[in-house]
């Protein structure tokens, strides 16, 4: 048993925070007991860290982040999605091909992300499977609660990182084999997008997907580009999400799909069918993609919705960052299209952020009792000037904060920052 006493603060619903200022957090074998306004008499002795008036929250979960591009993060801003991908991204990518190499790269990318207060993610690793293999097996040893995927690309692809079906599947095969059994760090099969998979591949890793009962994530109607693009190549099917539909993609387990900018009617109905996650990832749209989410709409309408970094199309590794951009570009969009669209309050974002996104690991993204004690705690932002109450210590930092601000984390009860 392990006490901590903070001002605690945590999702309650999509709309509401829940606050318990000045209170007791107990966890139990890295799972939350109860939380206490005042100390049961039972836990007097137990030890007690008191982290004053700064604020304990749930870990941060991203549900979209590419981890072989983190040495490309900022650079190659300028460009659109297809240049930036052929300019930047596939060279970068292709490195991996050196297991070294993209090990280095890899460590690094960690470190970022715990630094950073996120615990649980959906990361890409590369075409190349023993390079992802060495992601996935870090992050098992970690205990990061993970869906990470070796990339298929075997179509439209530059020559020094495509695959031919055949390899494509037997190396997914061989990834998903492996580690089926994972307990935190789990495989899933990851087509980069329409543009990139043939349809003979996408069917080849439907059979996968039935077989191993693994899920898929992928950029699903991200760009006019893409969504155009995709249907171009398939086009007895009427929209992107339709193709890994027929593929029989959507039916074995979690779908997250990165960006879904530009969905149609079709697109929104498939993907509620199966209860997949549109994962928004702020600052990749408004650095290389040009589209805005609808994403008031889109949770009216049902969609579960959470946060991604979407390194390298994004910046900034923290999902606190993309939580406050969330806020700014719901008004952006309610600006210009002011028809379908409304401003979201700071605790929607906060909500995709934790609770939403964590929802697809299991028991974590919140702190009430039975979830994981996968918590951070944050430094109070109060100032000279102004009280800040706690769940305003949240917002601040999540607008102004850095990994500086973050003066613990947990996982699963074990300290890691
Ligand atoms: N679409 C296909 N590949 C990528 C990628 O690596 N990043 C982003 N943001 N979009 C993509
Ligand atoms: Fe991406």
């Amino acid at each position: 048993m392990q006490i901590y006493h903070a001002n605690i603060v945590w999702s309650e619903n999509r709309d509401k925070f829940a606050v318990r200022r000045d209170s007791y957090i107990a966890v139990e074998n890295g799972i939350v007991e109860g939380i206490y306004g005042k100390l049961p008499e039972k836990y007097t002795g137990a030890p007690l860290t008191d982290y004053g008036n700064n604020v304990m929250i749930p870990a941060f979960s991203d549900l979209h982040v590419h981890a072989p591009q983190y040495p490309q993060r900022g650079l190659g801003m300028d460009l659109l999605l297809s240049d930036w991908l052929n300019t930047y991204t596939f060279p970068q990518e292709a490195r991996c091909a050196d297991p070294e190499y993209a090990d280095a790269v890899y460590e690094a990318f960690l470190k970022s992300l715990i630094e950073n207060g996120t615990f649980h993610a959906c990361v890409y690793g590369t075409i190349h499977r023993e390079a992802t293999s060495g992601l996935l097996e870090k992050m098992e040893a970690l205990n990061l609660r993970a869906y990470v995927g070796k990339v298929n690309m075997d179509i439209q692809s530059p020559e020094y990182l495509c695959e031919t079906m055949e390899e494509s599947l037997r190396e997914t095969e061989i990834f998903l084999e492996t580690y089926a059994g994972n307990q935190y760090a789990k495989p899933i099969i990851t087509p980069r997008f329409a543009p990139t998979c043939s349809f003979e591949l996408l069917k080849g890793l439907g059979r996968l997907g039935k077989k191993y009962q693994a899920g898929m994530q992928t950029h699903l109607v991200e760009s006019r580009w893409e969504a155009a693009e995709s249907v171009r190549l398939n086009p007895e099917c009427s929209c992107d999400t339709q193709i890994y539909e027929k593929a029989g993609l959507l039916e074995n387990g979690p779908v997250i799909a990165a960006h879904f900018i530009f969905p149609s009617d079709e697109d929104i109905r498939l993907l509620k069918k199966c209860s997949g996650y549109a994962v928004q990832c702020p600052d990749a749209t408004v650095n290389v993609i040009a589209g805005i989410m609808q994403t008031a709409s889109l949770a009216d309408q049902g969609i579960r919705l959470a946060l991604g970094s979407d390194i390298a199309g994004g910046h900034l590794p923290g999902i606190y960052t993309q939580a406050s951009r969330s806020v700014q570009l719901s008004k952006l969009k309610a600006f210009y299209e002011p028809e379908a669209n409304r401003a979201i309050p700071f605790e929607n974002a906060f909500f995709m952020a934790t609770k939403e996104g964590g929802a697809l690991f299991g028991k974590v993204g919140s702190l009430e009792p039975g979830y994981e004690f996968d918590a951070l705690v944050i430094r109070d932002f109060s100032d000279p000037f102004r009280e800040i109450r706690p769940e305003e210590t949240v917002e601040r930092f999540c607008y102004t904060g850095n990994p500086a601000d973050i003066l613990a984390g947990f996982i699963h009860g074990k300290a890691v920052i």
